[in-house]
């Protein structure tokens, strides 16, 4: 497998009262993203982050801020993010109407669009726009809390969803969030997936820099 291995801790599940310092753990185990929630208590029943968290990391790292909207209607949030320093911008197709339309103004705002299914909606929700994404983001558990399983029926949607990338011969990201541990990882990356975002798993450890880098080496190791 030739693909890159990008490994995105998702600051939802971080210290908060130690942020500073939980960022540049991550960074100094070689994390390639930061992940960041955004929720808005209607298309998923939490509330987390909005602009004021993208621009206190702006500030923190140099990092991407991988910027994952599980909100109705994201495309009212496209120019605020955009200003507060995201990097990429993805949405659920399932949330608002004219995705077409939004996954332009994404990129006509200087960010990476990306589009997230939920575990029960089908990859035919993004067929065909397949050629306007630069990244995919495939739930492997339902959205809305950290510290969930890995449902393990998403590996087969991995599977699919990298071989509708392969065949338009796109460069998307195939990315995946939910579950993904020590225990999860290697499967989703035989799958196909090259981006990985990983809460509880990073956070809870002991050392959430040497967790990234032992997540990527899980990816790597020769069986
Ligand atoms: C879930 C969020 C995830 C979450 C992952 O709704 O989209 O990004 O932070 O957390 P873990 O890795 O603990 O499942
Ligand atoms: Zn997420």
């Amino acid at each position: 497998m030739n693909h890159p291995i990008r490994i995105a801790p998702s600051i939802l599940s971080a210290d908060l009262g130690r942020l500073a310092e939980q960022v540049a753990q991550v960074e100094a185990g070689g994390a390639d993203w930061l992940h960041v929630d955004v929720m808005d208590g209607r298309f998923v029943p939490n509330l987390t982050f909005g602009v004021p968290m993208i621009e206190a990391l702006r500030r923190l790292t140099r990092l991407p801020l991988d910027v994952h909207l599980m909100v109705v209607e994201p495309e009212r949030y496209i120019r605020v993010f955009a200003e507060a320093g995201a990097s990429i911008f993805t949405f659920h197709p399932e949330a608002t109407t004219h995705v077409h339309r939004h996954l332009e103004e994404v990129k006509d705002h200087g960010m990476k669009a990306g589009l997230a299914l939920n575990p029960s909606s089908p990859l035919a929700l993004v067929e065909e726009v397949v050629d306007e994404l630069d990244l995919l983001l495939v739930m492997t558990v339902d959205p809305g809390f950290a510290g969930q399983q890995y449902i393990p029926a998403m590996t087969g949607k991995i599977r699919r969803a990298r071989r509708l990338l392969d065949a338009r011969e796109s460069a998307a990201a195939l990315e995946v969030d939910g579950g993904i541990s020590r225990e999860t990882i290697r499967a989703a990356w035989e799958a196909g997936a090259d981006t990985f975002v990983a809460g509880s798993a990073v956070f809870s450890a002991p050392d959430p820099g040497e967790e990234v880098r032992q997540l990527r080496r899980l990816c790597l190791v020769e069986v």
